[in-house]
C-alpha cells in the first residue's frame, strides 16, 4: 500500500494489519508487541497507537537483540504476543547476523514479524527482508528512494506485507476499496504527487545503479568511523569490526576528560560548516553518522577533517590549555558579531573561534547566523502560544461595529 505518508504511518498501517489479521482468526487477545530496546521511537508509539502493549527487550554489549531475553519474553508472553517490532540493520547501525533465529522464536510463539524498513539505504540490490522471515515491512522513499526530505516532508512510507495479511492492508471508500482497516490518509495513494521522483531514481539507477549506492552507502559509513577511530571510537559494529550504513560516534568519555559534551561537538561543527549529524539518538551523547551514498569523497573528507580538528580543540581542553567553561566548543557557534567585537574577551584567538584555518582553497565560510540557544529551554518553560480568548471578544465587538 502506498498510502501512508511518512515511516510512522507505514508501521501503524502494517500493525492494525497484524491486529486484524489475527482477530479475524479469533486470536484478538494477542495484543503484546516485543519492541528490542535498540528501536528508533516511532516503533512503540505505533504499537501504542493501535493499542498494543509494548514490552522491551534487551540488547547485548554489541548492541544486538538479546536472544535469551527475547526467549523468556516470548514465552512470558506466549498466548498474548502478536508481533515484533525490529530494525535491520538496527538503529545502533549493526547487521545483525541471528536476525533469522529472532523471526523463527517469534513465528514459533504465534507471533508476527514486524521488520522495519527505514534502513532499507543498507540493503538494497544485496538483501531480501523477506527472506529473513519478516511479515511486514515499511519502506521510507523520503530514505531510500530519493524524495527529497528535511524540512518536514513530504514523506512516502509504503507499507509490504506477506500474501496472507494482504487483505488487511488500507483500504480508501473514494477507490471503492473499504477494507477491514479502512484509511490511514485522506488520499487513497497517499503523496501520489511525489512518487515518480522514487519512480524514476529506480528506473534511472537500474538494479546495478541502486545496488551500487547500497554500497556505497555501507562503505562511506565504515570509511568515516575506521578513519575517526582514534578520535572519536565506534560504539557499535559487528564482530568483523564493521558497521551498517551508520556509525555510532561515542562521545560519552569527553565529560570526565574536558567537560565537553556531544552537544558541544554538534554546535562546533557549525562554526566548521556542517549541519551536525543526528545527536544523543539512540544513545545519549553520542553522535550517529549516517553519510549515505550521496556524499563525495571530498565531502566526506571535510567532515572528518573536521571533526579531527574539533578533537585537537578538545584535547587542549584536556590539557587545560583553555578552561572548560571558555573554550571554542562551548562557545560554539561564532557568530559573526560575536567575533568582530573591540574586546576579545576569551583565551583563544578569534580566527581559532570563527574556524577559519584549514578550509578548502576557494572554499566559503559559512557564518552560522545565531549564536548557542539553550534547547531544552522551551521543554522546560512552557508557554501558551495562542491568540487569548479575549482577542476574539474584541473581534467579534469591532466585526458588529
Ligand atoms: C528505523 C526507523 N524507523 C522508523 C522511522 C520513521 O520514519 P518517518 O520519520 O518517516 O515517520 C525512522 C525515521 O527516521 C527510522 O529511522
Amino acid at each position: 500500500s502506498l498510502q501512508p505518508n511518512a515511516g510512522s504511518q507505514g508501521e501503524y498501517a502494517g500493525l492494525l494489519a497484524i491486529r486484524a489479521w489475527q482477530q479475524a482468526r479469533g486470536q484478538g487477545q494477542r495484543d503484546v508487541c516485543l519492541i528490542p530496546s535498540s528501536a528508533h521511537g516511532t516503533n512503540p508509539a505505533s504499537a501504542q497507537m493501535v493499542g498494543m502493549k509494548v514490552v522491551v527487550t534487551k540488547c547485548d554489549d554489541n548492541g544486538n537483540v538479546d536472544l535469551a531475553d527475547l526467549k523468556v519474553k516470548c514465552e512470558q508472553h506466549a498466548d498474548k504476543l502478536a508481533c515484533i517490532m525490529i530494525t535491520y540493520p538496527s538503529t545502533h547501525g549493526v547487521f545483525e547476523t541471528h536476525v533469522k533465529e529472532v523471526c523463527q522464536l517469534v513465528h514459533q510463539h504465534g507471533g508476527r514479524v514486524y521488520l522495519d524498513g527505514a534502513n532499507m539505504n543498507a540493503m538494497v540490490g544485496v538483501a531480501a527482508p523477506g527472506e529473513f522471515g519478516g511479515d511486514v515491512s515499511h519502506l521510507n522513499l523520503h530514505k531510500t528512494f530519493c524524495i527529497p526530505h528535511g524540512g518536514g516532508g513530504p514523506g512516502v512510507g509504503p507499507v509490504c506485507v506477506v500474501e496472507d495479511l494482504v487483505p488487511y492492508l488500507p483500504g480508501h471508500q473514494t477507490a471503492g476499496d473499504a477494507r477491514k482497516i479502512g484509511a490511514v490518509s485522506a488520499a487513497p495513494l497517499g503523496n501520489a504527487a511525489v512518487l515518480p521522483i522514487s519512480w524514476m531514481y529506480v528506473r534511472m539507477m537500474g538494479g546495478a545503479g541502486l545496488t551500487h549506492a547500497t554500497e556505497a552507502a555501507i562503505l562511506s559509513a565504515n570509511y568515516i568511523s575506521k578513519r575517526l577511530k582514534d578520535h572519536y571510537p565506534t560504539l557499535y559494529a559487528s564482530a568483523n569490526g564493521h558497521v551498517a550504513h551508520e556509525c555510532i560516534l561515542d562521545l560519552r568519555g569527553l565529560k570526565d576528560t574536558s567537560g565537553v559534551m556531544a552537544e558541544d561537538v554538534a554546535k562546533r561543527l557549525a562554526d566548521y560548516g556542517f549541519h551536525a549529524p543526528t545527536l544523543s539518538f539512540p544513545v545519549a551523547n553520542t553522535l550517529m553518522v549516517e553519510p549515505t551514498e550521496s556524499e563525495t569523497l571530498e565531502e566526506i573528507d571535510r567532515f572528518v577533517d573536521a571533526m579531527i580538528a574539533i578533537r585537537e580543540e578538545i584535547r587542549r581542553v584536556e590539557r587545560s590549555e583553555w578552561p572548560q567553561d571558555d573554550n571554542p566548543l562551548k562557545n560554539a557557534p561564532h557568530t559573526a558579531d560575536s567575533l568582530l567585537t573591540a574586546d576579545w574577551p576569551h583565551p583563544y584567538p578569534r580566527e581559532v573561534g570563527g574556524a577559519l584555518a584549514g578550509r578548502l582553497p576557494g572554499s566559503v565560510k559559512y557564518w552560522p547566523p545565531v549564536g548557542r540557544v539553550d534547547n531544552v529551554y522551551g521543554d522546560r518553560n512552557l508557554f501558551c502560544s495562542c491568540v487569548p480568548v479575549e482577542a476574539f471578544a474584541d473581534e467579534a465587538v469591532d466585526a458588529a461595529a
